[in-house]
């Protein structure tokens, strides 16, 4: 960095390292590079979509929260439209949230490792502190949530969890959110929520003043590309999230694909989670069988994860798979995931395919 940028830039981004998103560990390059590749570290959805858009009004801004895209949104979830922000991907909701709450320098989120890192990445570019209180078994310690009462302005809880994949009991998510209802905002990130509908904490908006629930169409409705998820929250909080936001965050063609994804297409996605579901019965079977493989988690997403008997097998499986173009995530150095490999469900097909590799 020049003298002059060092100078000017705020000291702390100078040393941060940015989220190590799928892409920026291997990026896609060119549509034959990427086509030679099985893509299974970023928790997409198999398969390409196909939609039309029209162009007609791509001269005029879009609205700031486009009608087809809420009414949409608003049939799929059961909410009112105005406890419902359309976001530049669940990640924007993130930032949001984090830029509408808490003030840089003075406020701090709290975060349950290991869980998705896009929640400590936002705090640390608008400049709030990160506490954390690590998962007991992959679920809540709320002893340890409890003594942080009063000291933090927005928990993040991820449900199902990234990297590990299993729900949070729901009596424990309202056990946290009663534990902060006077003092901190409760987020519930449900980006893979369609994999296990039945478990939504949607409901609780309307007990609670501290909840706001993320989702995305980047999973189950396999439109990682559109950027496209929701902020779903009362309307008091919309109101107050609209404030920061950008003016036109949803551009005209993605809210096109979006509505188009949300309502006539609504197969697709349940025929997606679906398969999905079948194929990572499927390959959580066959990984328990693997004499490299000490333990696989319950999974309710798109992905499993898998610990290896020590790091040798680890680093060999994943170079393996590497050398064979095939992609996966470690996930080895996050808190408790010593020796941990992350794979996406891909289509059946690719799937049978890392597993002939391995094998
Ligand atoms: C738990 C979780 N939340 C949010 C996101 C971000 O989703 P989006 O693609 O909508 O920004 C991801 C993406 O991997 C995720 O795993």
């Amino acid at each position: 960095m020049s003298n002059l940028i060092n100078k000017l830039a705020r000291e702390e981004l100078i040393d941060m390292v940015p989220y190590q998103s799928a892409r920026r560990l291997f990026a896609s390059g060119n549509t034959e590079q990427a086509n030679s590749k099985i893509w299974l570290n970023a928790n997409e959805a198999p398969g390409t979509g196909h939609y039309q858009i029209s162009s007609e009004n791509i001269n005029r801004y879009p609205d700031f929260q486009p009608d087809n895209l809420l009414n949409a949104y608003s049939d799929y979830s059961g909410l009112k439209r105005s406890q419902i922000l359309a976001t530049r991907g669940a990640d924007e909701g993130i930032e949001l949230i984090i830029r509408s709450f808490c003030r840089a320098y003075q406020d701090s989120i709290l975060i349950c490792p290991p869980t998705y890192g896009m929640y400590a990445i936002s705090a640390q570019n608008h400049g709030a502190d990160i506490v954390k209180v690590p998962l007991q078994n992959n679920i809540l310690d709320l002893d340890g949530l409890s003594q942080q009462v009063g000291k933090v302005k927005v928990v993040f809880l991820c449900s199902p969890g990234n990297p590990t994949g299993n729900l949070l009991p729901k009596a424990q998510l309202i056990q946290a959110i009663e534990l902060f209802k006077d003092n901190a905002i409760v987020v519930v990130d449900e980006a893979y929520i369609e994999f296990s509908p039945a478990q939504t904490s949607t409901d609780l908006l309307t007990e609670f003043d501290n909840v706001i629930v993320l989702r995305t169409l980047s999973k189950a409705f396999a439109l990682a590309g559109l950027r496209c998820g929701f902020t779903l929250a009362s309307e008091e909080i919309i109101t107050l999230l609209s404030k920061v936001i950008a003016p036109y965050p949803i551009s005209a063609p993605v809210a096109e694909i979006a509505s188009t994804a949300l309502t006539s297409q609504l197969s697709k996605m349940t025929q997606c989670v679906q398969t999905c579901n079948e194929v990572k019965t499927e390959l959580v079977t066959w990984l328990s069988t693997q004499n490299w493989c000490r333990e696989v988690f319950a999974s309710n997403a798109n992905f499993v994860l898998f610990r290896c008997v020590n790091n040798n097998e680890k680093t060999r499986i994943f170079d393996l798979l590497v050398a064979n173009n095939i992609l996966i995530r470690d996930q080895s150095t996050q808190m408790q995931l010593e020796n941990c490999l992350r794979i996406s469900i891909g289509s059946q097909q690719e799937v049978t395919l890392l597993k002939e590799v391995l094998s």
